[in-house]
């Protein structure tokens, strides 16, 4: 496969994996509305076609102007969005849609690609625009690929659990690394064993490229870190790449609600662990970075960003109150 055809490309996954075709020799052309600055625009093994991905003609002109061996689709919230890539790019070498961990309806250990239950997706939660509807519509998208690879399309889906990273615009991780450079004392809800599976962008990326050029179309393969940590590791690792030092303090549902807090105002923090097998990956030959080298660069460019993940704070007032009730204990 020499040519890369990016649906997106422009802001986080989609232009880490951009960076990694690239390294790997593909011709690339990226395609998005052009609403957010392209990084690739003096890089003239890129190029940028201006469109959107909801209007079928624009993508349909792009795929016959391209012709690309390899597509991947970086914006495909909605089963149609699935319908339409997997029908323009039927001829392509691999047309691989980025699904999500939110994808699997039932919570278990670990959540397996060929034996976790999927979520249902009714006709209404498939146009459905709301968040909530999310992993229904992932999951639907999954099921349009199994129909598409069935009709002979090289169609594949990766399903990443959470993503973090340089460039991460949901700034869920920029929240705790900001804590970890502004404070020396750090509320954590629960007793710290939390998990929550994350996945580091440039494997992410990885994967995409791997999926493509060695996948089975039809099939889906889960993306994460291979080695996981609890939230008190998380933070260990954030605070050692800072060349920080902090105190966590736990707090129990009791404490966090005498502050006004609940554990479900913290970000990354989930009652029941999510955890997704690689195993599948992995033996497609996907490695994933070392979590001190990810988490290094995730921190260096937090540093030189202006986020700090303020929209998922929960209140530092509130949280002081809870340190101070646990300083009477
Ligand atoms: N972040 C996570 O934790 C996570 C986890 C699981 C799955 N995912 C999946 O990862 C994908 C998102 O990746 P990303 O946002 O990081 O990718 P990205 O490709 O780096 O950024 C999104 C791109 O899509 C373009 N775009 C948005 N709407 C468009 C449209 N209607 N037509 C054409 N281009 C459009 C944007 O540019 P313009 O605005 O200029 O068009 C931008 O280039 C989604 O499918 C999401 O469900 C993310």
């Amino acid at each position: 496969m020499d040519s890369a055809f990016v649906i997106g490309g422009t802001r986080f996954i989609g232009r880490h994996l951009v960076e990694d075709l690239l390294e790997h020799e593909y011709d690339v052309t990226i395609f998005n509305r052009g609403n957010h600055d392209n990084p690739f625009a003096d890089d003239n093994r890129v190029d940028a076609i201006e469109g959107d991905r909801t209007n079928d003609s624009a993508l349909e002109a792009a795929a016959e102007t391209v012709d690309p061996d390899a597509v991947f689709d970086c914006v495909a919230y909605y089963p149609r969005d699935v319908r339409v890539g997997t029908n323009v790019f039927a001829d392509a070498d691999a047309y691989v849609y980025i699904s999500s961990g939110d994808a699997y309806g039932r919570e278990e250990i670990p959540k397996r690609e060929d034996e976790t239950p999927m979520r249902p997706c009714t006709n209404e939660q498939a146009t459905d625009e709301s968040d909530d509807t999310y992993g229904n519509r992932k999951s639907e998208g999954d099921r349009v690929v199994v129909e598409a690879a069935e009709r002979g399309v090289n169609a594949m889906s990766v399903r990443p659990c959470i993503v973090y990273g340089p460039y991460d615009y949901t700034e869920r991780l920029d929240f705790w690394i900001d804590r970890v450079l502004e404070y020396d004392r750090l509320v954590v809800p629960g007793d710290g064993t939390n998990i929550w599976h994350r996945a580091y962008v440039e494997d992410v990326a990885s994967a995409l490229r791997i999926v493509a050029e060695r996948g089975t179309p039809g099939e889906f393969y889960n993306v994460g870190d291979r080695r996981l940590v609890t939230l008190d590791e998380m933070i260990t690792l954030i605070a050692d790449a800072a060349g920080e030092s902090v105190e966590v303090v736990h707090a129990g549902p009791r404490e966090l609600e005498a502050g006004g807090l609940s554990s479900e105002d913290y970000i990354l923090y989930r009652e029941y662990p999510h955890l997704l097998s690689t195993a599948k990956l992995a033996a497609l030959g996907w490695e994933s970075t070392p979590l001190e080298e990810a988490m290094a660069r995730t921190v260096d460019e937090h540093r030189e960003s202006d986020r700090d993940g303020s929209d998922h704070d929960p209140g530092r007032e509130r949280e002081e109150r809870v340190l101070g009730i646990l300083d009477t204990l």
